[in-house]
């Protein structure tokens, strides 16, 4: 699509369907989000358990009956298989004809150049209707399956669906049709509903997309297909998401006590009215999650991280010296913010670092942010004032690196 005709696309999409109806294309993307090689790279990554549990959320369902990951480790795709039409010939050839579906959320945290394509589609979408509340996240369903296990079924999440291989379909229902007609609630008998629905369905280089309110059910016809389901949650309140984000901060090893606290028998004493010291720390953890200085962190990242809930693992942190030339991003500059404490919050792509405040710190932002390429050398010499040394330099552009705030420039 041209430039002007993506304009006009997404113009029209945010006044007639975004959070309104569902939608197909045919034909959208130059350039796919990924290719099925990149994806079967990722999911390697994904579903790799040998160092324990990670932050990705895999699901597999065999004939639409859920399977525990770790007892069928070996139905999880695997480097032997070569590609994703290797690993999906391998598994009918074990399941013996029965159908399945592998689901795995957040792969974006495994593939950066995902995330980075996703961030240009967002903004398009943001720019027309905010930001969503609250979080964006990628889920891939693979598999020859017919249908949704949990059939006709709802989500508080708007959903674009891009296909990899294969055709991806999806029938949709309205809210009040489902409202008159409870029976089709998670049914995976609706024939006698179809005149009501629409069929969404995509190839490879377009997308499908529904509303958060529609009911809908996956409807393969039995061959093999990929495809990413960019996942917006659509929460009219902010509580859940909030409680959310506070149980997976949630250390419960910190809050280890004995399983009893204070009785006073003599109910008229005063000391029976003293808050247990252990309901105190429990509450001070909520405290400290609500806190306007721990609610900057996290708008910070969410607005650097593009809304996504998991971004990609920050990269491994290399020792950049005097001679490098290095080079920021005018477009995703890193964003900064004062904080109580004489701290400062440096954010990019979804990452903070937590730093003492020093006007260098504040200056060597401003200068990587016009995305010119420096001389590291020549930067620090400019930059560095008291109290903040040339090796204090090296080492906060290390961390930058790390999280991909700049990049080494190659000459
Ligand atoms: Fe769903």
């Amino acid at each position: 699509m041209h430039d002007s005709d993506l304009i006009s696309f997404w113009d029209e999409f945010a006044r007639e369907y975004w959070e309104r109806k569902p939608l197909s294309v045919e034909t959208f993307f130059s350039r796919p989000a990924l290719s099925e090689d990149d994806l079967f790279q990722t999911l390697l990554k994904c579903c790799d358990l040998t160092h324990g549990k990670t932050e990705i959320d895999i699901r597999l369902y065999v004939e639409g009956q859920a399977r525990s990951v770790l007892k069928f480790y070996n139905l999880l795709p695997k480097a032997a298989d070569s590609s994703l039409e290797g690993y999906n010939r391998r598994i009918e050839s074990e399941l013996k004809g029965q159908e399945y579906v592998l689901i795995v959320n957040y792969l974006e945290v495994n593939n950066f150049a995902l995330w980075a394509w996703t961030r240009e589609f967002l903004k398009a979408l943001y720019e027309r209707v905010g930001m969503n509340k609250l979080g964006v996240y990628y889920a891939v369903f693979l598999g020859n399956y017919h249908k949704t296990p949990a059939g006709v079924h709802h989500d508080p999440e708007s959903v674009f669906h891009l296909p990899v291989a294969g055709q991806k379909r999806m029938r949709v229902w309205p809210e009040e049709f489902i409202a008159r007609n409870p029976r089709l609630k998670n049914s995976l008998q609706y024939e006698e509903f179809l005149d009501a629905s629409t069929l969404l369905k995509s190839p490879p280089g377009g997308f499908i997309y529904w509303p958060s309110n529609a009911w809908h059910v996956s409807e393969g016809i039995g061959e093999f297909s990929e495809s990413l389901a960019l996942t917006f949650n659509c929460f009219k309140e902010l509580v859940r998401q909030l409680m959310i984000n506070m149980e997976q901060h949630y250390d419960e090893s910190k809050y280890q006590g004995e399983v009893t606290i204070p009785f006073h028998a003599r109910a008229n004493e005063q000391s029976s009215l003293e808050i247990p010291e252990a309901l105190k720390q429990a509450a001070a953890f909520i405290q400290s999650m609500s806190s306007v200085d721990y609610l900057q962190r996290l708008w910070l990242k969410m607005i650097t991280g593009s809304n996504f809930l998991h971004v990609p693992k920050p990269q491994e942190a290399r020792a950049i010296n005097q001679h490098d030339l290095i080079r920021g991003s005018s477009e995703h500059p890193v964003k900064w913010l004062q904080l109580a404490g004489e701290r400062l919050a440096v954010s990019a792509n979804g990452h903070l670092l937590d730093l003492p405040d020093h006007s260098t710190l504040r200056a060597l932002i401003e200068r990587v942010n016009t995305g010119g390429e420096l001389q590291v050398g020549q930067l620090l010499e400019a930059c560095c004032t008291d109290g903040f040394s040339i090796n204090d330099g090296l080492s906060f552009l290390s961390q930058l690196q790390s999280i991909r705030g700049i990049s080494k420039a190659l000459g």
